[in-house]
């Protein structure tokens, strides 16, 4: 029990503690207490399976991976921001034999000791089959593999943490594989992040300027070749096909944290501006 930080109390759950962890960094657990037994909770803003990003990413998920198992003998697949990698472990439970899979995290507790943790406490782990694979990386200094290495590209609730945006998705699109298939949710912030309105462009926690006007993002985005947009439930998502290196015409002119305007926000501004590209 000496593992549990009890200095954070949470009334209604229990607290907070960190996992025995020997490269524990920032991670943290919730728990709760019942009868005196304090039972884990795995951080649910961490911890989506594969019904719940699909949800995110209007379903795309699922039917890009089915659609790719058809054509494909195997795939590769990265996830960038992968929590506990839930989805990459419910992927393995369809198609163990047929999958390498690798994750991205940038905070080095969530690792691959924790991911396999997790995958024993959730019954996701399939004896002889190798677990994903967990990079301990940040993914604004771009996707730390050679070119055309993925089938299959994802991210969930991760990418209003990313400083440069747009380097991120050409990033992305290098480390595709010819005819693969990116899908890259743009987590965008309810209204009201802590009870009062936000505008729009903090929302997505992106903004493109075009000769001093700020263009739609989505329509911007839209307009480029191998990008298309989706809706899903709460959020757009883009969806990169692979039919050469992206190169954006933008360039990011500032990124900022958004509790530096106020606390309450979380995310990583990006500002962009459009630039002349040769006819
Ligand atoms: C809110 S969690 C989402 C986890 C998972 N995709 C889910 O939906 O449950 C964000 C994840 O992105 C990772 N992350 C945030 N910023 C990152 C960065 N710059 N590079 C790599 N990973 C990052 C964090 O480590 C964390 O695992």
């Amino acid at each position: 029990m000496e593992d549990f930080d009890t200095s954070v109390q949470i009334p209604q759950t229990g607290g907070k503690y960190r996992a025995h962890n020997p490269t524990e960094a920032r991670a943290t657990y919730w728990w709760t207490e019942e009868d005196g037994d304090r039972r884990r909770l795995w951080n649910a803003g961490r911890s989506r399976g594969l019904q719940k990003a699909d949800k995110r990413l209007g379903g795309a998920l699922s039917a890009t991976f089915a659609q790719l198992l058809q054509d494909r003998e195997s795939l590769t697949i990265l996830e960038i921001g992968t929590g506990y990698a839930h989805v990459l472990l419910d992927l393995r439970m369809m198609a163990s034999d047929r999958l390498e899979l690798h994750g991205i995290n940038v905070e080095p507790g969530y690792n691959q000791q924790l991911i396999e943790e997790f995958a024993r406490d959730q019954g996701l782990d399939i004896p002889g089959i190798a677990p994903p694979t967990i990079h301990v990386h940040d993914a604004d200094n771009g996707v730390p593999f050679a070119d055309e290495t993925f089938d299959l590209i994802f991210s969930v609730a991760t990418l209003h943490s990313i400083r440069d945006k747009l380097r991120l998705l050409e990033e992305v699109s290098r480390t595709l594989r010819p005819e693969g298939v990116a899908l890259i949710e743009f987590p965008t912030a309810v209204n009201d992040m802590a009870g009062l309105p936000v505008p729009d462009h903090y929302r997505q926690r992106m903004e493109i300027w075009d000769r001093g006007t700020a263009v739609d993002v989505f329509d911007w985005l839209q307009s480029q070749r191998s990008v298309s947009v989706g809706q899903a439930a709460d959020d757009r998502y883009v969806r990169i096909e692979k039919s050469g290196p992206l190169s954006f015409p933008a360039e990011l002119v500032a990124s900022f944290s958004l509790p530096g305007i106020w606390e309450k926000w979380w995310g990583c501004q990006s500002i962009y501006r459009v630039v002349e590209t040769a006819p």
